[in-house]
């Protein structure tokens, strides 16, 4: 099994998958736009060959490069674990001739309103939306929709340039914020909990299934700085409440066209218990919540991925045994990180439960917490009882403080 795989090393977590991939048995040609030699080592381990491109988000370039490199030597898969390289991954497979999913089913996963219109047109709950581009646009969209709505960029991340508009007042101040955004997206904003539907597929069937909790909604912990995002993996995925939402998930699967490898889905629960589709990805969930699946059933995902792409088997076992819950901490002031309290009395009492515990040390510069949920570091806690990963999730939201001043 001869496999290429892109940006074997960004982002960081790219050094787990090359690594699953090698461990289930494939040879790994990596391509990606770092240095040779600034290839980390544990990548470099798992790497049968590397080809370093100029720029890898230059698709045309990046086919002609690595059509080139390997001429006269066959490859079984193209794959890519990371949003912005998906669709080259799935141009490579067809300039190959590799069976998998082709660019224009990676679409369906990259295109917000492309999407929304799939899915859709399956018969599923979608939020009602107007693609729209300038201001005469917008209006017309909020008079069809109604308040409250939601204004945001078609090609979107991290909850960039995304508002809420609750009345006539609120869209006169956010229409000149929308512009410079060629296209937007104008959407019925959807009231509720917001859930995440992750999983490892096969032929666009799940081999295992995830839900995350996100407490606050994403477009929350993205705009109010002081607050601590805290996101936690459900352990009882049967419960009642969930049902509406992974059915949902498993039809937007087959709506989309799904093959092999990871898929990550947001999703609204409205307080009617009706479960509303957000967006999907067919690659993982980013800002760490891979590891957080893997400490919920103490299992391996980057190399069962690996295995599920390379072979389509899954060999994990699928039982899950915690609610695994983590904490994004942001420093008050800015520049470098001064001090942390509350941190040991957390550790105290989280004790065991506590699993990873990454918050920048004093000295560090602080991270761009607009830019990277990671903000300046997080902590790590499971629980087999929910009220308890809650609880202990909540005392470090609220306990531990970290400044910069
Ligand atoms: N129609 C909607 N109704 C309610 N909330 C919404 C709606 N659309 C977006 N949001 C909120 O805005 C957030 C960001 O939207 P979305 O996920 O579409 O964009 P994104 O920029 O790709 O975000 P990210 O990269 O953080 O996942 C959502 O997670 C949700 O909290
Ligand atoms: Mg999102």
């Amino acid at each position: 099994m001869r496999v290429v795989f892109l940006s074997p090393s960004y982002p960081p977590e790219m050094v787990q998958y090359t690594r699953g991939l090698a461990e289930v048995g494939a040879t790994v040609y990596g391509v990606g736009d770092t240095h040779r030699s600034a290839l980390p080592p544990e990548v470099r381990a798992h790497l049968h060959d590397y080809l370093q491109v100029p720029r890898i988000m230059d698709e045309d370039d990046v086919i002609a490069r690595v059509s080139a490199w390997l001429r006269g030597r066959e490859v079984d898969n193209v794959l890519a674990n990371w949003e912005p390289l998906v669709i080259l991954a799935a141009r490579l497979r067809e300039r190959f001739g590799i069976p998998g999913m082709s660019a224009d089913t990676v679409r369906g996963f990259r295109d917000k309103q492309l999407m929304k219109e799939r899915v859709r047109a399956a018969g599923l709950r979608v939020p009602r939306s107007r693609r729209v581009r300038n201001e005469r646009e917008m209006r017309a969209a909020a008079e069809e929709i109604g308040f409250p709505l939601i204004l945001k960029p078609i090609a979107g991340a991290g909850s960039a340039d995304t508002y809420r508009v609750r009345d006539a007042r609120e869209l006169d101040e956010t229409i000149p914020k929308m512009r410079g955004i060629p296209e937007a997206s104008c959407e019925e904003y959807v009231e509720g909990e917001e859930f995440t539907f992750d999983t490892v597929s096969i032929g666009g069937v799940p081999a295992y299934e995830n839900i995350a909790a996100y407490l606050p909604k994403p477009i929350e912990m993205r705009s109010i700085e002081w607050i601590s995002p805290v996101i936690i993996t459900v352990r009882d995925m049967a419960q009642p409440r969930f049902a509406a939402g992974i059915e949902l998930g498993r039809n937007v699967l087959k709506a989309l066209g799904m093959g092999d490898g990871f898929t990550h889905m947001e999703w609204f629960l409205t307080p009617k218990g009706e479960a509303v589709f957000g967006e999907i990805g067919c690659r993982p969930g980013g800002a760490c919540l891979v590891d957080q699946m893997n400490y919920t059933g103490d299992i391996d995902l980057f190399r069962e991925w690996a295995r599920a792409a390379c072979w389509r088997r899954f060999e994990a076992p699928t039982a899950r045994k915690y609610n695994t819950g983590i904490v994004f901490k942001r420093a008050l002031g800015r520049g470098r990180i001064t001090r942390i309290e509350g941190l040991g009395a957390w550790l105290r009492d989280a004790g065991r439960w506590c699993v990873e515990e990454r918050l920048l040390r004093p000295g560090t510069h602080r991270r761009d917490w607009k830019q990277t949920l990671l903000s300046d570091g997080h902590v790590m806690v499971r629980h087999p009882d929910w009220d308890e990963a809650h609880r202990l999730s909540f005392a470090a939201a609220t306990g531990i403080k970290m400044y910069a001043e």
